[in-house]
């Protein structure tokens, strides 16, 4: 968890939000060159994912928000057992306002739904906040986070787990994995097991369901599927206490 002291009043920002100090506060890009961002003066002290969620509209702490249709905060039941992270929210997501509800996330949910955790009860989130893309044509492009942006918004991670407290923590994907276990962590080589984290006691990384859907040829498809679900159905083991 993080370790920055939070003295303000439940529900409040420990600074205002939205003006042009805050937006330019640590830019390492412009008004600051060589200054670290952080979302954390936006992240307010409160155990509501709703008062969470309302404050991160407002998030500058890094420049993704220019580009992003809205902010994609978590979403899920109060008291969720598990909370899934994902990488950043796709064009679906940044056009909807929620997470996983474009194709990966259908994926997603077929994979709950074959290793046997109810989706009803599972938290959904993302390491970053904001869509991160490029134009292609008229396409809009995912384009990976770079490791800064990350760094910026990790605390409204943190303090979603703060919120949530889930038994387990799974990360779908490298970018959701480094940004639970830290940059050290090799995917393909840890995936799969039940393992301590900084931010949680119990987390689990398996591969993003975006990379079964973008694998070359049908049976790419079906070995990286029955992975995810594999890698799944040791997170439901994990739920039940075994
Ligand atoms: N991919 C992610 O990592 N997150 C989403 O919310 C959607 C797609």
């Amino acid at each position: 968890m993080g370790s920055m002291a939070r003295k303000n009043v439940e529900g409040t920002p420990r600074r205002s939000v939205g003006g042009t100090r805050d937006a330019k506060a640590g830019s390492p890009d412009d008004a600051n060159p060589g200054g670290v961002r952080s979302a954390a003066p936006f992240v307010p002290v409160t155990s509501s994912v709703r008062t969470l969620a309302a404050a991160a509209h407002a998030c500058r702490g890094c420049d993704l928000y220019k580009t992003a249709t809205q902010v994609v905060f978590g979403s899920g039941p109060k008291g969720a057992r598990v909370m899934f992270v994902g990488e950043q929210p796709g064009d679906q997501e940044d056009r909807q306002g929620a997470p996983f509800v474009g194709p990966a996330g259908a994926l997603l949910d077929k994979a709950l739904e074959d290793a046997g955790i109810p989706r009803d009860q599972v938290y959904v989130t993302n390491a970053v906040k904001h869509f991160k893309w490029e134009p292609r044509g008229k396409r809009r492009i995912h384009k990976k986070p770079r490791a800064s942006e990350i760094k910026a918004c990790r605390p409204w991670l943190e303090a979603e787990l703060r919120a949530v407290k889930p038994a387990v923590v799974v990360c779908l994907g490298a970018t959701a994995a480094q940004a639970v276990f830290g940059s050290q962590f090799k995917l393909m080589r840890q995936r799969g097991h039940v393992l301590p984290a900084p931010l949680a006691p119990q987390a689990v990384a398996t591969i993003h369901p975006s990379s079964v859907l973008r694998a070359p040829d049908s049976e790419g498809r079906r070995t990286a599927y029955e992975m995810l679900v594999a890698d799944l159905e040791v997170v439901a083991k994990a739920l039940r206490g075994r």
